[in-house]
């Protein structure tokens, strides 16, 4: 079943809080001079027109990214993936394009990085297969993700990431990620794993936040999710929650610094909240998710338990 189209949803809140957790994990790759490869498993059609055809049509993006764009200030990585997404317009001052994960790592390689995407979808995967087929160190897939999870790992350079970011159109989803994150670590100890997944009011998130966190015991995650309503209450998505697993130094401080005025932005009225949980290597039991009240450090005393 591929019913799925992700440029209904291009831009939306979702998508935002998933491409800043990108650019922060890019941020850190960059760092350093070593070469990184990138491998999106699930890539979607790269770019996505706002204003014309189906984006326009559901306006997911106007409460999305539409409330961010015009952000002026705010912390470093925020302003750099706000002024990369303002150099892709075709008319400047006028948001009608929305980058895809894969043209966000695209935009960000050196001559030394690759990426490896792979998409399903005939359609979405010609799109891309378009749009990226002009630069040497991009290599596109017509390629199921959970077969990519075997035939592509451990994959060179060794330094890298992937993004894991189904549509969760079948229950079964829900198992077979935290299945296919092992999978991939067994072949690939090296490599950080971003997940995305919904939160929505039927509560499965927590379950599978904890099958990530029982997966991965010992490693470091940082869990992030970005509610639009708290406790996720209604039909359809209530926000959305990222893991990265294998997560950079620090990734949890920047990410608060980041995500926390964005959020403002994306929730002008506040009904939903900034959560955070960080897993540590040497931490035992169920990481606490906080509720980020502001983007500095936390206090270690401010502990409260969320699900
Ligand atoms: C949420 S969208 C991806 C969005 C993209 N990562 C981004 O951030 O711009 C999920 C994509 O996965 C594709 N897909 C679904 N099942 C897949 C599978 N088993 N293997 C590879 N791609 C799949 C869908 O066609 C869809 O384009």
């Amino acid at each position: 079943m591929l019913s799925y189209q992700h440029q209904y949803h291009a831009g939306n809140s979702a998508d935002v809080h998933k491409h800043l957790l990108l650019w922060l994990v890019l941020d850190a790759l960059l760092s350093r001079p070593k070469p990184f490869v990138v491998l999106d498993l699930y890539a979607g059609s790269g770019e996505y027109p706002l204003t014309t055809g189906a984006a326009a049509r559901s306006g997911e993006w106007r409460a999305g990214i539409g409330r961010l764009w015009d952000l002026t200030g705010g912390p470093a990585p925020l302003q750099a993936f706000l002024a990369a997404l303002r150099g892709l317009q075709p008319r400047p001052g006028e948001l009608t394009r929305y980058p895809g994960s894969p043209q966000i790592a695209r935009l960000r390689l050196r001559a030394q990085d690759r990426l490896i995407a792979c998409e399903l979808h005939p359609a979405a995967h010609a799109a891309l297969r378009a749009g990226l087929r002009v630069d040497r160190r991009c290599h596109v897939h017509r390629r199921d993700a959970r077969e990519a999870a075997r035939a592509l790992f451990p994959p060179e350079p060794r330094r890298g990431m992937a993004l894991l970011d189904p549509a969760y159109e079948r229950p079964a989803e829900y198992t077979e990620v935290p299945q296919l994150t092992a999978e991939i670590r067994r072949r690939w100890n090296t490599g950080i794993l971003l997940v995305w997944y919904p939160v929505l009011e039927d509560g499965r998130h927590p379950r599978l936040r904890e099958a990530l966190r029982a997966g991965h015991a010992g490693e470091r995650i940082v869990f992030s999710e970005l509610r639009l309503t708290d406790p996720p209450r209604g039909p359809g998505l209530q926000g959305s929650g990222i893991a990265v697993i294998g997560a950079p130094w620090q990734l949890d401080l920047q990410a608060r610094q980041v995500l926390f005025p964005a959020w403002r932005r994306l929730d002008p009225e506040g009904r939903g909240g900034l959560f955070q949980a960080l897993a540590l290597e040497n931490s035992r039991g169920r990481p606490h998710l906080v509720r980020v009240q502001n983007p500095d450090p936390p206090d270690p005393e401010d502990v409260k338990d969320y699900d």
